[in-house]
């Protein structure tokens, strides 16, 4: 998709925002203000404009607890895992198996051995389709995902596909981006062998009721993979109380370093499962005629691992949970209940995708104009969105639309937030109209 007309001449025209109004950020108990001095970043300006950054659903900024803990280790203590005799190894190592500790803890997982680092969500679920998918899954074996996939989500299974013949089943949305239970279950049959779905759109925000998709795949006697790069950063996750099979989620969203995520799996499954990788550290006994490997989560961590980003990831985890999920989540959710009626008041504004429960994400396309030089105004204006399609191509083709402008909020965004987007919407109209 190119942007539709020259943007030199749209902005040779931009002039400066007004100021946003004071807003009222005291929806919760949460402080929002307190919360957004813990990020450095925020308090700088482009295009001599202050930063209003709306493109969390991409990659969230760091907390100074993140970044002090990135430097400390590198400044104190940094040195390689489960190998080395020294006092440095052993405090890395002890840090890296804590933070695996607190991922477990932050997940409710039953026990850190659940726990396998992989650098993101791509990589944990290509990990899935790669030991437990390739073992378990055969000829017309049918796996289903849905219409709003990621392309992370997508792409694996079409590999197995090829590989295996297995049958990809897509569960249908309704129009409104709405995953119907319903719509779901009728997808499901004996034949069905696992069910991979996001736990919330990357481009729609729309929420899956991920305990009561288990409940009917279990059901069927399918596993079940839960995407939760958008999910986790939203609410509160109890993979026991969910009880799916996998649970993916990156650090890079939930306010941590890039580089590292995590794959929880149930023990009793990951422990069925053949290596992903060959290489160090996944081993026991390696002789040139045969190796044996280690038990999860050491036989899916071939070679040495990102140290660094893992410890990184325990500090943000910490971060969040010390703010609460639960109040991270209120906070966000009064932030999208004013947005979307700040927003839908906007003359040509439309929202693509308007589930009941959803999160605080807003796809949205302005009539008349093309999204990439509305992204560009609005960039203009200091605010930072998403455009194009989000790595849901499929999702685009359903909903009949090249790709939307996204605006994603996180737990620092406020209410002046939402009135500089709308106010550099109505920029983008004046300019390009
Ligand atoms: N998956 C990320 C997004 O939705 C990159 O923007």
């Amino acid at each position: 998709m190119l942007p539709g007309r020259g943007m030199d001449e749209i902005m040779s025209k931009i002039l400066p925002l007004q100021d946003a109004g004071p807003g009222d950020n005291s929806l919760t108990a949460f402080d929002v203000e307190k919360v957004r001095a813990d990020f450095p970043i925020l308090a700088r300006e482009v295009y001599g404009k202050p930063l209003v950054f709306l493109d969390n659903g991409a990659s969230a900024q760091k907390p100074r607890a993140v970044i002090d803990c990135v430097r400390e280790v590198y400044e104190s203590y940094y040195a390689n895992v489960h190998r080395g005799a020294h006092y440095l190894s052993q405090r890395s190592t002890d840090a890296f198996e804590e933070a695996r500790v607190t991922v477990a803890k932050f997940l409710n997982a039953k026990t850190e051995d659940e726990v396998i680092f992989t650098s993101n969500v791509t990589e944990a679920i290509n990990l899935v389709a790669a030991t437990w998918g390739r073992k378990f899954l055969g000829e017309g074996d049918e796996v289903i995902i849905t219409e709003m996939e990621h392309h992370a989500n997508i792409v694996p299974w079409q590999l197995l596909r090829e590989e295996k013949g297995i049958v990809l089943k897509i569960a249908p949305i309704r129009d409104n981006g709405e995953f119907v239970l319903e719509d779901f279950k009728a997808c499901l049959n004996p034949r069905t062998k696992l069910v991979a779905i996001t736990e919330c759109s990357n481009v729609l925000g729309s929420r899956v009721p991920i305990k009561e998709v288990t409940r009917l795949s279990h059901d069927q006697g399918a596993l079940v993979l839960v995407d939760g790069a958008q999910g986790i950063v939203h609410q509160p996750v109890d993979v026991q109380d969910l009880d799916c099979d996998f649970y993916a989620f990156t650090g890079h969203k939930l306010y941590g370093p890039s580089g590292i995520g995590a794959l929880y799996g149930k023990w009793d499954v990951l422990n069925t499962m053949p290596p992903y990788q060959g290489g160090g550290d996944m081993i026991e006994r390696v002789t040139f005629e045969k190796t044996t490997f280690k038990e999860p989560p050491y036989r899916f961590e071939a070679g040495t691992p990102p140290i660094v980003q893992a410890i990184g990831l325990g500090a943000a985890v910490n971060y969040v949970a010390d703010l609460g999920m639960e109040n991270i989540s209120a906070h966000e959710h009064g932030i999208l209940a004013y947005a979307n009626e700040r927003l839908k008041a906007i003359e040509g504004f439309k929202v693509v995708g308007d589930a009941p429960d959803k999160a605080a994400i807003i796809s949205f396309l302005v009539e008349g104009l093309h999204p990439f030089d509305v992204a560009t105004v609005l960039d203009r204006q200091g605010v930072a969105v998403r455009v194009g399609q989000h790595c849901a191509e499929p999702l685009m083709d359903r909903l009949g639309i090249e790709g939307t402008v996204r605006a994603s909020f996180g737990l620092y965004n406020t209410r002046e937030d939402v009135d500089a987007l709308a106010a550099a919407i109505e920029k983008a109209k004046e300019l390009l109209a």
